[in-house]
């Protein structure tokens, strides 16, 4: 690559809902951080999709301040990235209206993330819920982004991200990059720890995740409480063995060994053992960013700091696309 070129644009965004747990750290946040080698990185606490769904204002509040916290515990470094709130950077919500235009309602019900939110909260289904995806879209597409880290469950959102951008791009010239997925290789798909053939989620009850803030004798507990079958073989297989597949997963994530390398450690030896070994491979994994993160969030001050000038900078950013989709879209300057 030439020194004088531009490096490309990475920008991902999570929820500041619930507990982070370790389906969320290896599918996304632990990408993070490597990948501010490579890539300029804008990584924003998604406040304002976080309030599609009813929220206690005072835990959101202090969601938002732990996800930044755990943000930077995870590696990731305010001086190289943008780490800021999306409800700081107006444009955000101004980008999406715009967007919202040129989306139609069939594409967005055709969401399955919809779908699934709009069942859990059949009594909430509001135009926010419905029109997430815009929001999303609006995100990446303000920043120029050229490549979005997400878990696989966001796949679809990136999809409906291109055709909006390449629909607007169709009627008023090159507007928008064309943002690419980068799916994380491993442990995209973490299962819940009570039923395997689900997804771990932060909305289930606690003993069916593991929170990236769990002590360890906590994460011990857990894992050992774990589904797995009665065969007493540690072996990949997912149709068959889900509980022991997905507990293979998580020791392959967080240790870097491949499935027949990890089924040859444990050649005779029962669940037990295993367990012991997946417990213990989480927690060295884990207690670092803990420690750090305790350190961290009691700093108000640093938080503070990184949030402002995050938004600042981000709003910089933000106003040359929105100051380009003005024009194209024919909305009159500010200054005539
Ligand atoms: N929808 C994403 C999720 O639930 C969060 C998100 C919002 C996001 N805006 C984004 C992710 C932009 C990547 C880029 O995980």
């Amino acid at each position: 690559m030439q020194e004088n070129e531009r490096k490309k644009i990475v920008f991902s965004g999570i929820q500041p809902t619930g507990n982070l747990h370790l389906g969320n750290y290896i599918g996304a946040l632990r990408n993070f951080g490597p990948l501010q080698e490579e890539y300029d990185c804008l990584y924003s606490i998604v406040d304002l999709h976080a309030i599609t769904v009813r929220q206690n204002p005072t835990q959101l509040r202090q969601n938002c301040l732990k996800l930044m916290s755990l943000y930077l515990a995870a590696g990731l470094d305010p001086d190289r990235s943008l780490i800021y709130f999306q409800s700081h950077v107006p444009a955000h919500a101004e980008l999406a209206w715009v967007l919202n235009c040129f989306t139609y309602m069939g594409e967005l019900s055709r969401m399955t993330q919809f779908k699934d939110k709009a069942q859990k909260h059949a009594e909430n289904i509001n135009v926010g819920l419905f029109a997430y995806p815009t929001l999303m879209a609006a995100d990446i597409l303000l920043y120029q982004t050229n490549f979005v880290p997400v878990g696989n469950d966001q796949k679809q959102h990136i999809e409906i991200t291109r055709d909006i951008a390449e629909r607007f791009n169709a009627i008023y010239g090159d507007v928008f990059t064309i943002p690419e997925p980068l799916i994380g290789k491993v442990g995209a798909r973490i299962m819940s720890l009570s039923d395997p053939t689900r997804k771990m989620s932060k909305s289930d009850p606690e003993d069916t995740f593991i929170a990236i803030l769990d002590e360890p004798n906590v994460i011990r507990k857990k894992v050992r409480r774990a589904v797995t079958d009665s065969e007493a073989l540690v072996k990949y297989d997912v149709e068959n063995k889900p509980g022991v597949s997905n507990l293979m997963s998580i020791y392959s994530a967080v240790t870097g060994k491949g499935f027949a390398e990890i089924e040859n450690e444990f050649v005779g030896k029962g669940y037990g053992d295993f367990k012991e070994a997946v417990a213990d491979a989480v927690i060295a994994e884990l207690e670092p960013i803990q420690a750090r993160y305790r350190q961290i969030s009691a700093d108000k001050a640093y938080l503070n700091e990184v949030m402002t000038k995050g938004a600042e900078r981000a709003a910089k950013l933000a106003a040359r696309t929105m100051s380009k989709v003005r024009r194209k879209v024919g909305l009159a300057a500010t200054q005539l």
